[in-house]
């Protein structure tokens, strides 16, 4: 298959090129789009042999849920069987925005888009693209992370071609991503709110709008297997760099300290080495490849930065990569727990 690619201008949307993929998501073809968390590889979410065409694209195990993306906050009933107060209020703050909710099903929303489960995961993403695709095509899209399974997820259009260039028919490519780091995820099914995966929106900013105490997955934050995740995809080793990954967690000088000793001992055994920096620390360390994922005065800017410096550590074909450690005030939660994955939970604290 021959994937078209289109540049689309966020400021200036290109209406014809918009019809043209909104027609092919409604003939049941893919479009990936881009939305403000990373980019999605989008199908039409009520019909089954779409969600099996992402599936394959992806090469992701059917038993993991898709999000289905809307463009009206009112859409949110043509999926919920029922729609909980508390997804009222949370929309009204926080849509069209970073966050996912997960209610009970409606009927007509197929097994293949929910991945066998009588719940169903709904978000209205703030982008424009996102947006006018959506109402484009008439239809509500099924949408994971348009990358291969296993992959960082895509946070520019030329990330979704390396991955799924041939296997879809369109990728509209409307430039880096603002947040870069996936939706928060809030499950509203069952007594009280839990939140199944972590991202920009924070639980104390939902307990805030809720009003209610906000808990969070015990599976997410358990290092081991002990406890499973509720959300199906948050069981996967996710987000892996091709190279053996481990994160130095401590003080500044300690770290920096510490990763020189490991860059000394790569090098003595012929190891190519990265280094996962900031603009802070970058030049303290000695090495052929210190990538600065961005600025600690913005934390923002390290989120935003993160999947690209995998794939450029991939890119630049490393045997082992160094990260500092990234507990920043407000995302850090949400940072680290794609960057521990990534790096298989290897840890050294100083
Ligand atoms: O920011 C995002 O959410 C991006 C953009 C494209 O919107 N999408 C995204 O989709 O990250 P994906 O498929 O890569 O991740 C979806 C996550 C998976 O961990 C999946 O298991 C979980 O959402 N999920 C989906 N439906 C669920 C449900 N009914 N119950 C629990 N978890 C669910
Ligand atoms: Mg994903």
């Amino acid at each position: 298959m021959i994937t078209k690619c289109y540049k689309i201008d966020t400021n200036n949307i290109n209406q014809e090129q918009m019809q043209e993929a909104g027609a092919l998501i409604a003939a049941g073809e893919l479009v990936a789009f881009p939305t403000e968390t990373v980019y999605g590889l989008g199908g039409d979410a009520l019909h089954p042999e779409a969600a099996k065409k992402i599936y394959a694209a992806k090469g992701r195990p059917s038993d993991n849920p898709l999000i289905i993306h809307i463009a009206e906050v009112s859409d949110l009933e043509r999926v919920a069987k029922v729609v909980p107060e508390q997804a009222k209020k949370l929309a009204e703050a926080f849509w069209p925005g970073p966050l996912t909710m997960v209610v009970w099903k409606k009927e007509s929303v197929p097994y293949a888009t929910t991945g066998g489960l009588d719940t169903v995961a709904v978000r209205m993403p703030n982008h424009p693209i996102a947006l006018e695709l959506i109402r484009k095509s008439g239809k509500l899209i099924a949408a994971p992370s348009a990358n291969t399974s296993g992959r960082p997820s895509p946070t520019e259009g030329s990330h979704v071609v390396e991955d799924l260039d041939g296997r879809i028919a369109m990728v509209l490519d409307g430039g880096p991503v603002g947040i870069g780091i996936e939706s928060t995820i809030i499950d509203l099914t069952e007594e009280t709110p839990m939140v199944l995966r972590p991202g920009y929106i924070t639980p104390e900013m939902l307990a805030e709008v809720l009003g209610e105490e906000v808990i969070i997955d015990p599976g997410i934050i358990a290092a081991d297997d002990t406890t499973k995740p509720k959300a199906p995809g948050m069981k996967y080793k996710h987000y892996a760099p091709k190279a053996d990954m481990i994160i130095v967690d401590g003080d500044k000088e300690k770290v920096v300290e510490q990763i020189s000793l490991l860059l000394q001992e790569a090098k003595a055994k012929g190891q190519k080495a990265a280094v996962i920096a900031t603009e802070e620390t970058k030049m303290l360390y000695q090495s052929d490849v210190v990538l600065s994922i961005g600025t600690r005065e913005e934390e923002d800017s390290i989120a935003r930065h993160m999947y690209k410096i995998l794939r450029d550590c991939d890119k630049l074909d490393v045997d082992v990569i160094y990260s500092e450690s990234f507990k920043t005030p407000r995302i850090g939660q949400a940072i680290m727990n794609r960057l521990l994955k990534a790096a298989g939970h290897q840890v050294i604290h100083v």
